[in-house]
């Protein structure tokens, strides 16, 4: 037996530093791992990067429908495994923590041993082995696996290190500042597409910070006996839009094809949300979700998205109510300067559960740098005995803030409260008392959502840090709100 483990374990380190692509790794560690404690199958599972789903990287004697049986969610699925324990399952068809029990059943699968892949003591993935028949795992046999799962967490260590290469790489690439040598193509990526358009498709929901699985369920379709003859895999999966999305060539007699599939997925499976569509659809239909442009000239400039538009309404929502409760049975005047704030005010207004009124300043800055402030528009209506919520975009150095409170202050409210959108705290050179904040953003020029660079970019639904190109030399980048 321990001879077996030895030669598992020399094979197995060995594959973990070939040159072959990671799936490829991981396929042969779950055939070697699945072989040496007498397994019937296996699979290495990885956490995605929200740490939200697992995602296949590699398996061993496991059916595709099986491995594409949905969306596998970490804290559901096992989810002492997320706390760094071996989990054992006697009977997978009828142990509650099993995701998809009925599909366990259909493969013949009974017992489940998980273990977790640690890195630095916290879990990104796990290797599970599966047996059709009920048995036990010995001492000796947990104990190989958690060899193999640390070989699986120095594997890992290195695909993420590749990733962050292969990005510095793309990134100097755009600045042309200095030359980093062309990596090489079997590339440590977890996902590997099988067409160039999906992997484009993936890095604009990276880029918008949407999540996506790749093909994470099949849909059997026809059936002759028992045995699947037809099936359907659709490219993605989007959980925030509780969406698939099916990606299409130009090809009219694949479109139709995949259309018939679709057509007779969705008489199966009426409660799935799935749209087939091309490079034009997905622009669209990213802009119809506010992701995005129309036009892939209105996000030229933008280095990365720091919150998405989904993140932002999320917190909106969530401050909108903490402010709801805390002036509930008044009737706060929220205050706001021209221009940034607009499109916090507007969303934070309309998911207040109180009447309020609303009023707007607007100032300018001169001075050798910038920073003298002098209001340019003062309030429509008094404010004295009022209770007063100061609504900001963002607080940098806290100069504009701690002007425009004195000033309000010296009316006498009620209260006088803030509530900012963005902190941007690193970078604070006056101490202002802030009772709402958004989101702590790092050390960076931001833009969309009301921020603007010389006028632009407010209109973006999102919120980007600034391409550092974008920026001219030696200029300072604040510009007036
Ligand atoms: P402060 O007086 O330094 O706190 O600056 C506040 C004002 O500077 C904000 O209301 C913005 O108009 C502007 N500002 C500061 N940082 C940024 C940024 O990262 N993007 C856009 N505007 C900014």
């Amino acid at each position: 037996m321990r001879e077996n483990y030895y030669s598992a374990l020399k094979h197995i380190s060995k594959i973990a530093n070939s040159h072959f692509g990671l799936r490829k790794i991981c396929n042969s560690i779950a055939k070697s791992s699945a072989k040496a404690v007498q397994g019937d199958g296996c699979c290495i599972l990885l956490l995605n990067p929200q740490k939200k789903y697992l995602v296949t990287v590699g398996a061993y004697g496991l059916s595709d429908f099986y491995l594409k049986k949905g969306p596998l969610d970490a804290h559901r699925s096992l989810p002492e495994i997320l706390e760094g324990e071996i989990v054992f399952i006697a009977d997978a068809t009828k142990d509650e923590r099993v995701q998809h029990p009925q599909i366990a059943q259909a493969q013949g699968i009974s017992s489940i041993l998980g273990v977790p892949i640690l890195k630095k003591g916290e879990a990104t993935g796990e290797l599970r082995i599966y047996s059709r028949e009920p048995r036990q795992f010995s001492k000796a046999e947990k104990s190989f696996l958690l060899s193999v799962v640390d070989i699986c967490a120095v594997l890992l260590e290195k695909a993420e290190l590749y990733q962050l290469l292969e990005k510095d790489y793309r990134a100097s690439k755009r600045q042309i500042k200095y030359q980093v040598p062309q990596l090489p193509t079997n590339a440590l990526r977890p996902t590997s597409f099988v067409h160039p358009s999906e992997e484009e498709f993936a890095k604009l929901l990276d880029f918008y910070r949407i999540e996506w699985l790749y093909e994470p369920r099949s849909f059997p379709l026809q059936w002759e006996g028992n045995e699947v003859v037809e099936g359907f895999t659709p490219d993605f999966y989007l959980p925030e839009m509780d969406l698939y999305v099916e990606l299409t060539t130009l090809k009219q007699s694949l479109i139709t094809e995949k259309n018939h599939k679709i057509r007779r997925l969705k008489e199966l499976h009426p409660e799935i949300n799935i749209r087939l569509l091309d490079k034009n659809d997905y622009t669209q239909l990213l802009a119809k979700y506010g992701y995005g442009p129309l036009g892939e000239a209105k996000v030229e400039g933008i280095d990365h998205v720091l919150y998405s538009h989904t993140q932002i309404q999320r917190r909106v929502r969530a401050l909108a109510k903490r402010i709801s409760q805390d002036y509930s049975g008044t009737t706060p005047v929220l205050v706001g300067i021209l221009k940034g704030v607009v499109c916090f005010m507007s969303d934070l207004m309309q998911h207040l559960s109180l009447p309020v009124t609303l009023d707007f300043m607007a100032i300018s800055y001169y001075g050798g740098d910038g920073q003298v402030v002098r209001i340019t528009r003062d309030l429509d209506s008094s404010i004295t005995g009022q209770h007063v919520l100061m609504v900001e975009d963002i607080v940098d150095t806290g100069m504009t803030l701690n002007y425009v409170l004195k000033h309000l202050l010296a009316h006498n409210p009620a209260s006088l409260r803030v509530c900012t959108l963005l902190d941007k705290r690193t970078r604070r050179l006056v101490d202002v008392p802030i009772d709402y904040i958004g989101f702590e953003v790092p050390d960076e020029f931001v833009i969309g959502y009301g921020l603007d660079y010389k006028g632009e970019y407010r209109n973006l639904p999102f919120i980007g840090i600034l391409h550092p190109e974008i920026m001219e030399e030696g200029e300072s980048p604040d510009t007036p709100p």
